[in-house]
């Protein structure tokens, strides 16, 4: 059965979380997938890799994939990107905004100005920027019957599902984390928000809170993995997650079976929240 009919769109998709989900669609044979992310290169070569592992032969009924790099967190770049998904895919089914940035660990008093708005420029306000592009683009189109259908009963069309990557430091604190806990938590609040606020549309909007996992932003210096030990171990689980583990939630969410799940944020954390 083909899940995942419509176009995807997966933000921060060059690399960690965002690069396994973009992945993950493309291994459930979703066959329109949009990505991007600044890292121009990293992102041409997750455009590359997917394409060589599930097009090899370039089949024009096989996966295409449109992978634009820019900044988020800029008002013009979003239009840009979502007018060219629209030009070259006609919709948007699937968006999953992932890109954020992790740093700096220091306390309210410790930071500036600018370094505030860094973060909640990527992790918050861009969301939403893309969110609210995305939302526009889902009201006007036309609503996809459920591919669950066959299945002896029928679900509701979808006109599109958005899942934001939030965090377990959206729900719970740790020290030194101030500005990234709070813009965790407006993902939080948004997503469910616009939940109630398109569920008259036939749109879908969740978020996932991973609890820590190994990548990039949680394994760049050993400084940064030293300051994560005694954070692993009030999991009870006691290891980090995988991307992997991350991005079968996200599919979860994005898919015809969690057709009535609505403005549900989704811990995947080893049970940290619950110590
Ligand atoms: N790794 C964890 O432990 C963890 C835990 C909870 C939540 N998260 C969240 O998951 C998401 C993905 O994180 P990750 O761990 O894969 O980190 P990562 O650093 O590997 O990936 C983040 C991606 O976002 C991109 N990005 C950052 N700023 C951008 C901008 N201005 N414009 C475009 N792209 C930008 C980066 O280039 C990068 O590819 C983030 O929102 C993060 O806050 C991560």
């Amino acid at each position: 059965m083909d899940h995942f009919p419509g176009v995807a769109v997966v933000t921060g998709a060059a690399r960690g979380i965002g690069a396994a989900i973009a992945t993950g669609f493309a291994e459930s044979s979703c066959h329109r997938i949009a990505i991007t992310d600044i890292l121009e290169t990293e992102l041409i070569g997750v455009c590359k890799s997917l394409l060589t592992r599930f097009n090899p032969k370039d089949d024009p009924e096989g996966l295409t994939i449109l992978a634009l790099p820019g900044d988020i967190t800029s008002e013009p770049f979003i239009e840009e990107f979502f007018n060219a998904v629209k030009a070259k895919f006609g919709r948007v089914d699937y968006l999953i905004n992932v890109a954020g940035v992790g740093k700096p660990y220091r306390r309210s008093v410790e930071i500036d100005v600018q370094e505030f708005d860094f973060i909640n420029n990527v992790n918050y306000r861009a969301a939403w920027l893309c969110s609210r592009t995305a939302l526009r683009i889902m009201t006007a189109q036309e609503p996809l019957a459920s591919p669950g259908n066959n299945e002896g009963w029928a679900r509701p069309a979808q006109r599109g599902s958005i899942v934001n990557i939030a965090s377990q430091l959206g729900l719970v604190s740790r020290p030194g984390a101030s500005a990234y806990c709070a813009s965790k938590a407006a993902v939080i609040g948004m997503t469910r928000a616009d939940a109630i606020d398109y569920s008259k549309d036939s749109i879908r909007v969740n978020c996932v809170c991973p609890g820590i996992i190994e990548t990039e932003m949680t394994t760049s210096s050993g400084v940064v993995r030293e300051g994560l030990v005694d954070s692993i171990d009030i999991a009870p689980m006691g290891r980090m997650g995988n991307v992997r583990e991350i991005a079968d939630c996200v599919l979860f969410l994005s898919s015809y079976r969690a057709s009535f799940v609505q403005g549900h944020a989704m811990v995947a954390d080893g049970g940290y929240i619950i110590n």
